[in-house]
């Protein structure tokens, strides 16, 4: 049987398992797919330890994506440009790398919740590794404008630099947004794991505006709560996105795209 697996610390908490079994059982393919907990300094022998056994792909998720990306021999374009790998597929004696968190983002905006990105103002709110991550297949999808605010304001303005032959983006501080409301928002930022909200202005929201945390969880997050609360047309969590990036790797893999729509409502359900 085919085997799969997810690599990170912590790992107890990954939803990856669940979600790549549900993909399996409903396109009746025969695989195996485990969480493996790996020692921070034992990523690059873990690796090799599963590919050596016959290992066919890995999903890998915090600490070791930058350290994934490293490890590499081959990488897709938008694998290169965010700087981090969270698929490793073994092909022909090569480790190639993916990065399938942007897909997974794209898709779950455009096709699942039927917002639209050509065209349209965004602004992203973070510049650590997640928004690096997704920068590349957002701007691929020509958004008029696509604002970059982050709290520290110089992490933006590498970022922006670093995609500026990509697309339309710029970069700012929080207080420099001006007060027109943006067509959506993306939540790129790990405030809401400590319950923090951005300081965003109020008006960067309005009545069209649709608001999209990357974050998840059982309850809404204080992100979405406080879109919805300033009159966002519609409030979004990223857990789509993982359900599309875990589809977009099993496609990678499988060569077969699984059916998402049903799997994320069980997903959620199990939150
Ligand atoms: P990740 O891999 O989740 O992106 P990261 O690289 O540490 O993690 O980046 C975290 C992002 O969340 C950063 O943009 C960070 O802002 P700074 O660059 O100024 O540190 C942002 N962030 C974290 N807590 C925040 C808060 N309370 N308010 C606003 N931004 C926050």
């Amino acid at each position: 049987m085919d085997r799969y697996a997810v690599m990170g610390n912590p790992i107890q908490h990954s939803l990856s398992p669940h979600i790549h079994r549900l993909f399996a059982e409903t396109s009746g393919q025969s695989l195996s797919y485990e969480a493996m907990l790996v020692a921070e300094d034992g990523f690059t022998r873990a690796v090799d330890a599963f590919f050596q056994s016959g290992g066919k792909g890995l999903n890998v998720t915090v600490p070791f994506k930058e350290q994934a990306w490293q490890m590499a021999t081959k990488r897709s374009q938008r694998a290169e440009l965010a700087g981090a790998v969270n698929t490793l597929s073994f092909v022909d004696n090569e480790i190639c790398g993916e990065n399938t968190d942007g897909v997974g983002l794209v898709r779950d905006i455009l096709q699942n919740h039927q917002c639209q990105i050509k065209g349209k103002r965004i602004l992203i709110v973070g510049a650590g590794g997640a928004v690096r991550g997704v920068l590349a297949p957002i701007l691929a999808e020509e958004p008029a404008e696509l604002v970059l605010a982050n709290r520290t304001v110089s992490k933006a303005e590498t970022l922006a630099t670093h995609f500026q032959d990509h697309g339309k983006i710029q970069a700012c501080g929080f207080e420099l947004l001006d007060d027109r409301p943006f067509d959506l928002l993306i939540n790129g930022s790990s405030a809401s794991l400590s319950g923090q909200l951005p300081p965003l202005p109020s008006t960067c929201i309005g009545p069209y505006s649709g608001c999209y945390d990357m974050m998840y969880g059982a309850k809404q997050t204080v992100f979405n709560t406080w879109a919805a609360q300033q009159g966002a047309a519609k409030v979004m969590d990223g857990l789509g996105m993982l359900v599309e990036q875990a589809a977009e790797a099993f496609f990678i893999w499988r060569q077969l795209r699984p059916e998402t729509g049903p799997v994320i409502k069980t997903i959620r359900n199990n939150l």
